[in-house]
């Protein structure tokens, strides 16, 4: 399996990483955050992370916490760009900041494989990096996720993009797309980007690894005849041998089914793998 990855993203860098940790420069503000698949050794010490560095991330529970100023006048929020998109950068409590920034290959991909004329999906679609490139190609898009300040936010990095006419679902990604199912409605590319653990139209729990084949199954139904679909599994769980098995069962063998590596690569050449990125088309 090949490790897919971006490079070439002016405005974010991932400039370190190591000890379960990264140093990652957005635009021209730089973060320590958590990351427990940075396993290995960093490159830099820790007293020149902390040199560089304008915020840190400082883990209460796990995946909780705060930010911890260590520079002065520095903003909160600012606005980063990939391409003509613009992204509104938030420190969240998650230790998150509204951007995956590993996603902007999927980004890429959707751009250089979407027509205008294209009718775009994205399921679980968090601010909308996916949903933003499909719309700047010109597609008709849908997004779809299950937090309403989530698709609040989207909306936001919709505008500061200078775009419009996005169709916001709040709405439980499964149960949307079997509706669209039921109706008949078809895309020309779909993104899917499930939690590892997620809650359910009746907020019953469940894991990606039992929930992957219905979704694959579902959003397949949905896919047109030379359509596209991107699935990002970030779950150790579940393996890229299961994903290949249930992706051939979806597709009959009659469309192309990559499973690679998504990853992120530091300055100093190093990796960090995220889980797998799925192709169908
Ligand atoms: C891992 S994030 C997706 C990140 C996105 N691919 C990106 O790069 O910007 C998962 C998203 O799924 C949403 N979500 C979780 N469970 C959901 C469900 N059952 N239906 C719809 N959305 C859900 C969360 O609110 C969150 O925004």
């Amino acid at each position: 399996m090949a490790r897919i990855f971006t490079s070439n993203w002016k405005d974010y860098e991932l400039i370190d990483a190591g000890n379960d940790l990264k140093l990652e420069r957005w635009g021209k503000i730089i973060t320590i955050r958590p990351d427990r698949n940075a396993y290995f050794t960093p490159q830099l010490s820790m007293g020149e992370w902390k040199e560089k560095a304008h915020f840190e991330f400082k883990e209460i529970t796990r995946n909780k916490g705060e930010w911890k100023v260590l520079k002065n006048d520095v903003p909160q929020e600012w606005q980063l760009s990939f391409k003509s998109l613009v992204f509104n950068i938030k420190l969240t409590q998650f230790k998150h900041v509204g951007l995956f920034p590993e996603q902007a290959v999927n980004w890429e991909f959707i751009q250089d494989n979407l027509k205008p004329e294209g009718r775009f999906l994205n399921l679980f679609g968090y601010t909308g990096g996916a949903s933003i490139a499909a719309r700047a190609v010109g597609a008709d898009v849908f997004h779809c996720d299950s937090v309403k300040q989530i698709n609040a936010w989207a909306k936001e990095n919709m505008e500061s993009s200078n775009l419009n006419d996005i169709h916001w679902v709040h709405d439980d990604a499964l149960k949307f797309a079997q509706r669209e199912l039921k109706r008949g409605n078809k895309y020309d590319g779909i993104i899917m980007d499930p939690p590892a653990f997620g809650l359910g139209a009746k907020k019953e729990r469940w894991k990606i690894e039992d929930k992957f084949a219905e979704l694959l199954e579902t959003t397949m139904g949905l896919l047109s005849n030379d359509g596209f679909l991107i699935a990002n599994t970030y779950s150790p769980r579940l393996k890229a041998k299961q994903i290949n098995e249930i992706a051939k069962q979806y597709t009959g063998g009659k469309r192309k089914v990559e499973v690679n590596v998504l990853a992120n690569k530091t300055t100093s050449g190093k990796f960090i793998e995220y889980g797998d990125l799925t192709r169908i088309y």
